[in-house]
């Protein structure tokens, strides 16, 4: 065999938002497609990295509290946690904050800039005037030019859908602190995309097999045709204060995240190497013959198609051997939802304790290699789990297995019954060779994959039913018949377990203990050889069966729904996604800062540390929890209104801020003596305030 050299790449998620069912779409097709390259015994490395740079990272940190270097740590085992919850296995998976990148983000920068593809020019945007930053398009907000709606973003209105830039906003303000921005002027580095070397050569790379035919064409669309240069300048760099790499030679200029980012890629690998002793240029240099494919969402095709290609061919770099992309993910036909509950954060799904091989096995069961976006129905996720891994797959095992386990001391057929069940698969199965089921995992049409894998499947229950061992059972003299029977239906169990093992890892793992085998690869066979050849040894001996996976409830889905489900006013977004942490880009509306109050009226108020000794429902109240709170001096009783957002026992012990001179209010279920304070909007976005550590009840505030 013509052992392949492949690095493969998933996009990188960023470090400020988690996983969802959205981002595991990629991550699952990538995961699947590695593990059938390793299975055939091809030498695939995996790599992938949390994406750390950047304005809302930067903002995110700040808003915690925190470095940005802890926010991304954070992040980071988050987001290995959930990953590795759903079997996808990173040879590395590493940060674009590192060593790695941060040098091969010098090189390529300095090797562009020596081929005189670096300029230089100042451009105006809009700045914080209060913050003293330059405002990224999603962090203005004002009315839309078009239509008047409040409250738009800089770069498109979500009520008519124009698209603008941030100084078209009529009545801007800052999404960080409010103010108003001013105009501001700054020097900018840019790639220059437009210059005829780079537009020359992406004309030829885009059509030269690396995209996907749809990919190439929408390439095309924005290359422009020969002659008619539609490319411009891409802005490179960022201003101070920005989280990132700065620019060699620039002080206070960073490289814009999306220059590091696909570097990451190089970084993350480069890490791998050392630790693995990989030669890291046999991947990289431009003569080399190992393939590196990326996979993203179609969303992102434009820094992996044009900037991303373009960068490495002018700093001496190879170039993918392909990109593919896919498309989105919608939930019950529609874009996943916050208030809907449709909006699923991978933790919680595994939370809850779904199986993470049901969604994988779905997800496969619609993926088909082009962009098309994929659903995720709900109602059709339960059927066909159930109908194709329980019903057709796992069956077949459950009904045989019991009578080798109890009647043949796990003792598969052996001397001439062997013989005649290879004769019966020959005859029977000749169908059931390994060449139409490989075509479509390489094709990445694991959709075709699962078609042909369950057609088998009916063949094997059909078969099963036919010759019906538990009444072959019941007759005496008949244990050869009974021995024959089964063992073909653990054979083709074992042949469909080596098909679907890219898909379901973990539960082929167990299969593999089941069967007693060793880990199963990928079947191979010479064009004449029979099917028969793929089959465990004559008298091979299983172990017992135990329950390999367990059908989906439905009540299991309502649960994962409810759990995930937010009220309308803690909705951030609704968008259709894919490796986007949508609602966590978006910056919130920050309310007005209110009139003037002099330090007198400040200290009116009478702000106390306070222990919360105990916190407790109230009977009959939609949104009150009583908390009891110990102020040094004396506890009081209070009824806050954060029941949408705690349960009552994570608070018992916490230490919080409250007014302490509040006048008492008789409520309906009893007298509240001071107010817990609480930023936020309401529903689950609540968050009361704690003190620094040491802090200790009845300390004044001031
Ligand atoms: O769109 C995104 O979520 C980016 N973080 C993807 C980066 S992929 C690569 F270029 F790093
Ligand atoms: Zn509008």
């Amino acid at each position: 065999m013509n052992k392949r050299k492949i690095l493969v790449t998933s996009a990188l998620p960023y470090a400020n938002g988690s996983i969802h069912l959205g981002h595991l779409v990629e991550y699952i097709q990538t995961d699947i497609w590695v593990r059938f390259q390793k299975m055939r015994g091809h030498a695939v490395y995996y790599v992938c990295a949390d994406d750390t740079h950047g304005t809302p990272i930067m903002l995110r940190a700040e808003k915690e509290g925190i470095t940005p270097e802890a926010l991304i740590a954070r992040v980071h085992d988050e987001h290995y946690d959930d990953f590795t919850g759903f079997h996808i296995h990173f040879d590395n998976y590493y940060s674009t904050h590192s060593d790695e990148t941060r040098h091969y983000s010098e090189v390529i920068y300095q090797k562009l800039k020596a081929a005189g593809l670096i300029t230089v020019r100042g451009i105006e945007q809009l700045y914080d005037p209060q913050r003293n930053m330059f405002l990224p398009d999603r962090f203005v907000k004002g009315e839309c030019p078009k239509c008047s709606a409040k409250d738009q973003y800089g770069d498109s209105c979500e009520v008519c859908g124009a698209a603008y830039t941030p100084t078209e906003l009529k009545n801007p303000y800052s999404a960080v602190s409010g103010a108003t921005p001013v105009k501001k002027s700054s020097e900018h580095y840019f790639f220059s995309l437009s210059d005829e070397r780079c537009v020359d050569f992406l004309r030829r790379w885009t059509r030269a097999g690396h995209l996907q035919p749809e990919a190439a064409n929408k390439m095309h669309e924005w290359l422009g045709d020969a002659g008619e240069n539609k490319m411009s300048d891409w802005d490179i760099s960022r201003d101070a204060p920005y989280f990132g790499f700065e620019i060699p030679d620039a002080p206070g200029k960073y490289f814009y995240v999306w220059l590091d980012a696909p570097i990451g890629y190089m970084g993350s690998f480069k890490h791998l190497c050392v630790r693995e002793n990989i030669d890291f240029d046999a991947y990289w240099h431009r003569e080399t013959e190992t393939e590196l494919y990326h996979f993203i969402g179609k969303d992102i095709l434009y820094f992996h198609a044009l900037f991303w290609p373009a960068m490495l061919e002018h700093s001496g770099y190879r170039t993918p051997t392909q990109i593919f992309a896919h498309g989105f993910l919608t939930v019950n036909g529609e874009k996943m939802s916050k208030s809907r509950g449709t909006f699923i954060t991978a933790h919680s799904y595994l939370k809850q304790g779904l199986n993470p091989e049901w969604l994988r096995y779905y997800y496969a069961a619609k993926l088909n290699g082009s962009m098309e976006d994929i659903d995720l129905n709900l109602d059709d996720f339960i059927a066909r789990v159930n109908s194709d891994l329980v019903g057709k797959f796992i069956n077949i095992a459950s009904r045989c297995a019991g009578f080798i386990t109890k009647r043949f001391d796990g003792r598969l057929v052996d001397g001439e019954g062997y013989k005649a069940l290879q004769q019966t698969v020959d005859e029977r199965f000749s169908g059931w060779r390994p060449d139409a089921i490989e075509q479509a995992f390489e094709a990445r049409d694991f959709s075709l994959a699962v078609r042909l894998i369950m057609k088998f499947a009916d063949e094997a229950n059909e078969m099963i039913h036919t010759m019906a061992p538990w009444e072959i059972a019941r007759e005496a003299g008949r244990d050869a018949d009974l021995q024959r029977t089964c063992s073909l239906g653990i054979q083709l169990f074992y042949l469909l377990a080596r098909y679907l093992k890219p898909i379901l890892p973990e539960t082929i793992r167990q299969v593999e203990c089941f069967l007693n085998c060793n880990k199963l690869i990928w079947p191979c066979l010479a064009a004449n050889e029979p099917v028969s050849q793929l089959l465990l040894p004559a008298g091979h001996t299983i172990h017992a069966y135990q329950h390999l996976l367990t059908r989906i409830e439905s009540k299991q889905i309502d649960a994962l729904v409810a759990a995930n489900k937010q009220s309308l006013s803690t909705e951030q977004s609704g968008a259709t996604t894919t490796a986007k942490a949508v609602a966590d880009d978006k910056p919130k509306t920050v309310a007005p800062i209110a009139g003037t109050i002099t330090i007198d009226d400040f200290s009116k108020i009478d702000l106390r540390v306070a222990e919360i000794v105990n916190a407790e429902h109230v009977e009959g109240a939609e949104k009150l929890l009583k908390l009891t709170l110990d102020i040094g001096s004396e506890q009081r009783t209070v009824f806050a209104g954060i029941k949408s957002a705690y349960d009552p026992e994570q608070l018992k012990g916490r230490m919080t801020v409250m007014v302490a001179n509040l006048a008492p209010r008789q409520m309906k279920f009893g007298l509240s003596e001071g107010m817990v304070v609480a930023a936020g909007n309401g529903g689950k976005e609540l968050f009361i305030l704690s003190p620094d550590t040491g802090a200790q009840p009845g300390m004044r505030v001031k």
